[in-house]
């Protein structure tokens, strides 16, 4: 392969992409979508979403990004024309604008992770009010857990490593990563599930799980289905065109995928698991009903969370809460690491930039567009309010942005296979690493979804996604 590198081989490149796949998402996100979508029939729509629409996806992604050997926008320029590149470069900016984002939440979850298991943050009487101020005042060096309590910097800090790691290169920096994280990560979320279920009213939990309500199928419910879906899977972006292209023509796509697939939803699945039974134990120990407690969006892991490992003592609260937030920072890493190389491997690639230059410029401009989103917690009204929005803060509005910008990459990357590179042209990649492919049901499969399923359900999706974001849910049906 050429000097920009590439994977060792299949198990680094499925623990990367794996590892792309599994993050913010997967633990904090899907466990409280889940819970407030209905549960298991959550669960199967969003099984559904993978089947129809991500996996079909994925494989297109990759085989893209293998066949051209190059970036986002190198690959649809190389294989399409200059202007299919400009589609590559939508993905590149949606990737930028997510690490903003996302990169703000990572740090508070690594501020969380110190704060709960070096300072005295589980001693506080108030989780909410303690969670608020956090993200509110996001220079604030005094010591409001017996350590310093500035995101500003555990962002930067978080940034930082991400960039360190870029730096080093596809084997040497982004495989090595993975390869240490997710099997830890794994570790931790199994060892917390086992803990979980042992608690007074864990039963209760996972019955709140895994009990379908089949009430809840709406509209509603498929639209964040396949929001999640695409954001979990790293899917619409070129996320997948990049690592794609450091893979060998040994490795087999088709089958890469369903790993990659797998993957990412067991640790999804296995979140709620290990979150639902929590929530019941605290609910049991307060004794209140657990619909009192308020699952929704960031409080779950940040307020609700804090409170539980308070309530189990001062040393086990450390202890499990310490290794909560670990997972939790793995599990961002190993995505902000796949973000930030999208990037990386456009101006590597096509303006033949040095890859540390690269890696820490960007870094730093990345880390300055994600003030704004830090600065939106309350700490400057305008932002934490927009007029523009339905009042929903700047955080949300990007956030929103990209996953709209996601499943409408996916529509036009299905378009941009079956009318311009050939459906034939991607066959032809895949047969590498897969003798029997030309033969298999999964071409016929691919076929189908690629040319009529994908895009008219994504694109359909993703209008009914701009609806949803701009009008509010109930205007949907
Ligand atoms: N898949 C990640 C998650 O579920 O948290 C988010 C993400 C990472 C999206 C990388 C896109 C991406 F390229």
């Amino acid at each position: 392969m050429s000097s920009r590198g590439n994977f060792s081989g299949r198990i680094g490149f499925i623990l990367a992409a794996a590892g792309s796949a599994v993050g913010l998402g997967n633990i904090w996100r899907f466990p409280y979508l889940a819970g407030a979508n209905g549960g298991a029939i959550f669960l199967v729509v969003y099984l559904a979403c993978i089947l129809l629409l991500c996996y079909p996806v994925m494989v297109g992604e990759i085989a893209i990004g293998r066949a051209a050997n190059s970036d986002a926008f190198g690959s649809y320029s190389k294989l399409g024309t200059r202007r299919w590149g400009y589609l590559g470069l939508f993905g590149i900016m949606a990737g930028v604008f997510i690490l903003s984002f996302y990169n703000v939440v990572a740090g508070w979850a690594f501020g969380y992770f110190l704060h709960i298991s070096f300072g005295d943050l589980l001693n506080h009487q108030d989780f909410g009010g303690f969670f608020g101020a956090y993200v509110n005042d996001i220079i604030d060096v005094s010591s409001a857990s017996g350590l310093a309590n500035s995101n500003l910097i555990f962002s930067l800090i978080f940034m930082a490593v991400t960039a360190i790691i870029v730096s080093q290169g596809i084997q040497k920096g982004i495989e090595a990563a993975n390869k240490i994280m997710m099997p830890s990560l794994y570790l931790i979320l199994l060892g917390i599930i086992v803990y979980s279920l042992s608690l007074p009213n864990a039963m209760s939990g996972v019955r709140f799980y895994l009990v379908p309500d089949f009430s809840e199928l709406n509209v509603g419910t498929v639209v964040n289905g396949l929001k999640q879906a695409f954001f979990s899977l790293s899917l619409g972006m070129g996320a997948l065109i990049t690592y794609g292209s450091y893979l060998s023509k040994k490795e087999n796509i088709a089958s890469s995928a369903i790993v990659i697939s797998i993957a990412d939803t067991s640790v999804a699945f296995f979140s709620g698991l290990m979150v639902f039974p929590l929530v019941h134990f605290l609910a049991f120990k307060l004794n209140i009903d657990p619909t009192q407690i308020g699952t929704q969006g960031p409080p779950l892991i940040f307020v609700v969370l804090p409170q539980i490992f308070s309530e189990m003592g001062a040393i086990l609260g450390r202890v499990v809460g310490g290794a909560f937030f670990l997972l939790v920072c793995f599990a961002a890493l190993t995505s902000t690491i796949s973000l930030l190389e999208v990037p990386v491997a456009y101006l590597v690639d096509q303006k033949k930039m040095n890859r540390k230059v690269v890696v820490w410029g960007l870094a730093l401009l990345i880390f300055i567009l994600g003030l704004p989103s830090m600065m939106s917690q309350g700490m400057i009204a305008s932002l934490n309010k927009l007029t523009f929005y339905r009042g929903q803060d700047f955080l949300t509005f990007i956030a929103d942005m990209c996953d709209i910008s996601l499943t409408v990459g996916g529509a036009l990357m299905c378009i941009f296979i079956s009318r311009q590179w050939g459906i034939d042209k991607m066959d032809a990649e895949l047969v590498n690493g897969n003798e029997g492919y030309m033969q298999s049901r999964t071409r016929s499969y691919l076929h189908f979804t690629i040319r009529w399923v994908a895009p008219v359900l994504l694109g359909v999706l993703s209008l009914l996604i701009i609806v949803e974001k701009f009008f509010g849910v109930e205007n949907l049906l």
